[in-house]
C-alpha cells in the first residue's frame, strides 16, 4: 500500500499527509545531521540542572491524587517537562498496546488476538491508527508496543503481548512501532524478560547469554533495528540488577552492540532505585517523577561518581528524538473527530474478526446457516458482557462496546436469539433442548488476570470457572451444536470437556466491536482466519514452571511450542493452530538454492490451494530445523510467515524468505553470532504440528 493511501486508512487528514520524507524522515521535517547539529548545539548551552530536568517526569499531586484513581477514565498525559528558556518540548507519554488510553479511544482487540491474525500490514494500520489518536489527543509518544513473550498461559500480561515465538512478536512489533511512529514516538516495552505479575517488582529472573540472546531479546532488536524512539526498562532484575540499572542489557547490548538511537525509559514504579548504577547502566530517563534522576543524581554529578559525559548522553538522546518526532503544534490538522471514528473503529472489527481463532468444528457445527437454523441460546455469564480486558495501564476507554449477545442479535435476521445466563442449570437445559444451536461464552475476565497491582495479576488456575464447566456439561446433552467460545488473554485447560462441545472459538479479548466481528464469524458473514500465536497445552504439567512467588527462577531455552517440540509432548491445540469455513492443501515446496552463504538468503516457495468452497485467508508458516548443529537447538524455530488470500479452488504461491543469520546461533565463549555451516530443514505448512508440513534442506557454507 502506498504511503499516502495508508495514512488515509488510518483516518489522516490532509495537512497530516503532507508531512515530508520517507517513513523514518523526521516527522518534525528536520534532516539527521540537521538534527544533530542542533541537540549539540542545545547540550552545550545547557546547565547541569537544566539537563537533569530533562532525564525525569514531573508527575503532579494532582496525578497521584486525582487522576490516578481514575485509571479507566484517563485524561491526563505522563509528561517530562518542557524547558521554556531552550524551547525544548516535554514528553506527553500515553499508554499502550489496546489503543489510546486518553479520553475515548478506540479500544482494539487486545494484542494476543491482533497476534493471532499474523497481519504485519494490519497491525501497522492499527499502530497508526493508535499513534494518530494519541497525537490528536495531545501526546506526543505511545507507550506501546508491549513485546513481552508469553512463557506460560497464567502471565496476567499476556494478553498485551503478541504470543510465545520471538520471531513473530518481533514482527508485529515492528509493524506496531512503525504505525505509530507516524504520528509520535513509539516505546517498546518491557526490556526484558518480564513475564509473570506476582512479584514483577522484585523477582530475579536467571538466564544464561544465550538464552537472552536468542529468545528474549530478538524481537526487542527487530524494534530497535526499525526505529524504535524509546525503549522501556522492564520491572523485574535479570542476572541480579533491576532491568533499568542493568548494564549489561542497557548499555552493553542495547545502546553499544545494536547501535539503539533513542532513549532508555524506566517503567513507572520504583523501577529505579540508585541514580549511580542507572546513569552508569544507561538509563536515560526516569518515569513518571525523578525519585532519584532529581537531586540524587544531580549531586552523583557534582560528587564526581557519574561523569558529565553520561548526562550529555542521555540528554543527546533525548533531544534528538523530540527534534524528530515533536513539531510545535503536534495537533494540527489532526481531526478529533477522527479518534474512534468509523474508519478506526471498522479497524477494530477487521482485527478482532482476523484475530478470533476456530480451534474445532466437528460435524461443521459453524457457520450457523441463517437459512436452516430457527433458534440460538447465547449462554453464559459473559454473553452480555463486553469483555475487553484487564483495567491496568492498557485498559482503553471507548464511547461503546458491543457485547457477542448484542452482537448476534444485531446480524440474527431471520433467527431467534434467546439469552439464558446459565445461573439456573435446569433453565439452561430447557433452553438448550429448545434451541438449533447453543452458544457458550465462557472464560476469563480483569477479575482474573491482568496486570498485576490493578487487580489479579497472574491467572493461576487455568481451568474455566466452575459454573461455566457445568453450564457447559449441562447444556451439551441437550444439542448436537454446542460452541463454546472462550475470552480470555492465553490458552486455558480444556481437555476435560472440548469433546462435549461440537465448536470451539478462542475470542481473547476482542475488543469494543468484538461482539460483531464474533457474529460476522459464526454466521459465516466472514471467514475465520486467524491462528494461535501460543501452544494450547493437554495439561499442565506439560507447561514450564510458574511461581509467581519466587525471589528468584532461571529461565532456560525451550517453552511454548519449542518446548512441547523437544519433549516430544503432544499439545491439544499447537502454536499456529487455527481451521476455517474452508481447506488449503499445501505442495509443491522448493528453496531457491540448495546452499547459500553465511550472509545469504534463502527463499522458500509453496503453493497453496484452497480445496473448500469459500474464499479464505491461510496464515502460511515456515520453521527451520538444524541438522547436525555442535550446540542444543530447538527441533524447529520459527522464521517466515504470510497470509494468502484464496478463491475457491484457486491455488497461490506464497514466497518466504530466510536471511542465514536469523539461523545463528549465539556462542557464549566468543561473546558473538555464529552461522553454522550444516544442513538445515525448512518446514512450511500450516501450523507448528501439522501432519501437512512440507520439508526441504539446504545447506549453509562459505562467506
Ligand atoms: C506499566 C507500563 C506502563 C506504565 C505507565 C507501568 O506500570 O508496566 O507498561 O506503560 O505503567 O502507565
Amino acid at each position: 500500500m502506498k504511503r499516502r493511501d495508508f495514512l488515509k486508512t488510518a483516518g489522516v487528514s490532509a495537512a497530516a499527509l503532507a508531512m515530508p520524507g520517507s517513513m523514518w524522515a523526521a516527522l518534525s521535517g528536520l534532516g539527521a545531521d540537521e538534527i544533530e547539529r542542533r541537540v549539540k548545539d542545545l547540550v552545550a548551552k545547557m546547565s547541569l540542572s537544566e539537563k537533569i530536568a530533562q532525564m525525569h517526569g514531573n508527575i503532579t499531586a494532582e496525578h497521584i491524587l486525582v487522576e490516578i484513581p481514575l485509571m479507566s477514565k484517563r485524561r491526563f498525559t505522563w509528561n517530562t517537562p518542557a524547558d521554556q528558556r531552550l524551547g525544548i518540548p516535554g514528553i506527553r507519554s500515553v499508554d499502550g498496546p489496546r489503543g489510546s488510553a486518553l479520553g475515548q479511544s478506540t479500544c482494539f482487540p487486545a494484542g494476543i488476538c491482533r497476534g493471532a491474525s499474523w497481519d504485519r500490514d494490519l497491525e501497522e494500520r492499527i499502530g497508526t491508527a493508535m499513534g494518530f489518536e494519541t497525537r490528536a489527543q495531545g501526546g506526543n509518544m505511545h507507550l506501546s508496543p508491549c513485546i513481552n513473550l508469553v512463557r506460560h498461559p497464567s502471565g496476567g500480561r499476556n494478553q498485551e503481548t503478541f504470543g510465545e515465538d520471538t520471531h513473530h512478536v518481533g514482527v508485529m512489533g515492528v509493524a506496531q512501532t512503525a504505525g505509530i511512529q507516524r504520528h509520535v514516538m513509539a516505546c517498546p516495552k518491557h526490556y526484558a524478560a518480564n513475564n509473570q505479575e506476582g512479584n514483577r517488582f522484585s523477582v530475579n529472573v536467571r538466564m544464561s547469554e544465550r538464552v537472552l540472546r536468542e529468545i528474549y531479546l530478538p524481537h526487542f532488536k527487530k524494534c530497535v533495528d526499525a526505529g524504535a524512539a524509546g525503549i522501556m526498562s522492564a520491572y523485574n532484575d535479570l542476572n541480579g540488577h533491576l532491568c533499568g540499572q542493568n548494564k549489561h542489557l542497557c548499555r552493553e547490548i542495547l545502546k553499544e552492540d545494536w547501535g539503539f538511537q533513542g532513549f532508555v525509559v524506566s517503567d513507572w514504579i520504583n523501577a529505579v532505585d540508585d541514580a549511580v548504577a542507572a546513569a552508569q547502566a544507561g538509563l536515560d530517563l526516569e518515569m513518571p517523577a525523578g525519585a532519584h534522576y532529581g537531586g540524587k543524581l544531580k549531586r552523583a554529578v557534582e560528587a564526581g561518581l557519574v561523569p558529565q559525559s553520561m548526562i550529555d548522553e542521555s540528554v543527546t538522546r533525548l533531544l534528538r528524538m523530540k527534534l524528530k518526532f515533536i513539531s510545535e503544534d503536534m495537533k494540527s490538522g489532526y481531526d478529533q473527530g477522527m479518534v474512534a471514528g468509523p474508519g478506526h473503529t471498522a479497524l477494530a472489527r477487521e482485527a478482532a474478526a482476523k484475530g478470533m481463532v476456530l480451534l474445532k468444528n466437528d460435524n461443521a457445527a459453524l457457520p450457523l446457516d441463517r437459512g436452516k437454523i430457527r433458534t440460538v441460546a447465547v449462554m453464559g455469564s459473559l454473553a452480555d458482557v463486553a469483555n475487553i480486558g484487564d483495567k491496568g495501564s492498557s485498559s482503553v476507554n471507548p464511547p461503546y462496546r458491543i457485547s457477542p449477545l448484542q452482537g448476534l442479535r444485531d446480524r440474527a435476521g431471520g433467527v431467534k436469539i434467546v439469552h439464558e445466563s446459565g445461573a439456573n442449570l435446569g433453565r439452561a437445559r430447557q433452553v438448550a433442548r429448545a434451541a438449533d444451536a447453543v452458544v457458550v461464552i465462557a472464560g476469563a475476565t480483569s477479575k482474573d488476570e491482568g496486570e498485576g497491582g490493578y487487580g489479579l495479576g497472574d491467572r493461576l488456575d487455568l481451568n474455566l470457572h466452575q459454573q461455566e464447566l457445568d453450564l457447559i456439561r449441562a447444556a451439551a446433552p441437550e444439542t448436537g451444536r454446542l460452541i463454546v467460545v472462550l475470552e480470555g488473554g492465553g490458552a486455558f485447560t480444556l481437555e476435560d470437556w472440548k469433546d462435549e462441545a461440537e465448536a470451539i472459538v478462542m475470542a481473547w479479548y476482542p475488543g469494543m466491536e468484538g461482539g460483531n466481528a464474533l457474529a460476522d464469524l459464526l454466521f459465516g458473514d466472514e471467514n475465520f482466519s486467524g491462528k494461535l500465536p501460543v501452544t494450547f497445552h493437554r495439561s499442565e504439567d506439560q507447561l514450564p514452571s510458574f511461581d509467581n512467588q519466587a525471589k528468584e527462577i532461571e529461565y532456560d531455552y525451550y517453552h511454548g511450542y519449542r518446548l512441547f517440540d523437544k519433549k516430544g509432548l503432544e499439545p491439544l491445540f499447537p502454536f499456529g493452530h487455527g481451521l476455517s469455513y474452508t481447506s488449503y492443501k499445501y505442495a509443491n515446496l522448493r528453496l531457491s538454492a540448495k546452499s547459500i552463504g553465511q550472509s545469504g538468503k534463502l527463499k522458500a516457495m509453496v503453493d497453496v490451494t484452497n480445496v473448500g468452497d469459500r474464499a479464505g485467508e491461510e496464515i502460511v508458516q515456515l520453521y527451520v530445523g538444524y541438522n547436525g548443529s555442535r550446540v542444543d537447538r530447538s527441533v524447529k524455530d520459527l522464521k517466515a510467515f504470510g497470509r494468502i488470500k484464496l478463491e475457491p479452488g484457486k491455488t497461490g504461491t506464497m514466497e518466504l524468505e530466510v536471511a542465514a543469520p536469523e539461523l545463528a546461533y549465539y556462542d557464549q565463549e566468543k561473546g558473538g553470532w555464529e552461522v553454522e555451516e550444516i544442513e538445515y530443514i525448512v518446514y512450511a505448512g500450516p501450523s507448528s504440528r501439522s501432519s501437512d508440513l512440507l520439508q526441504s534442506t539446504f545447506k549453509i557454507s562459505g562467506p
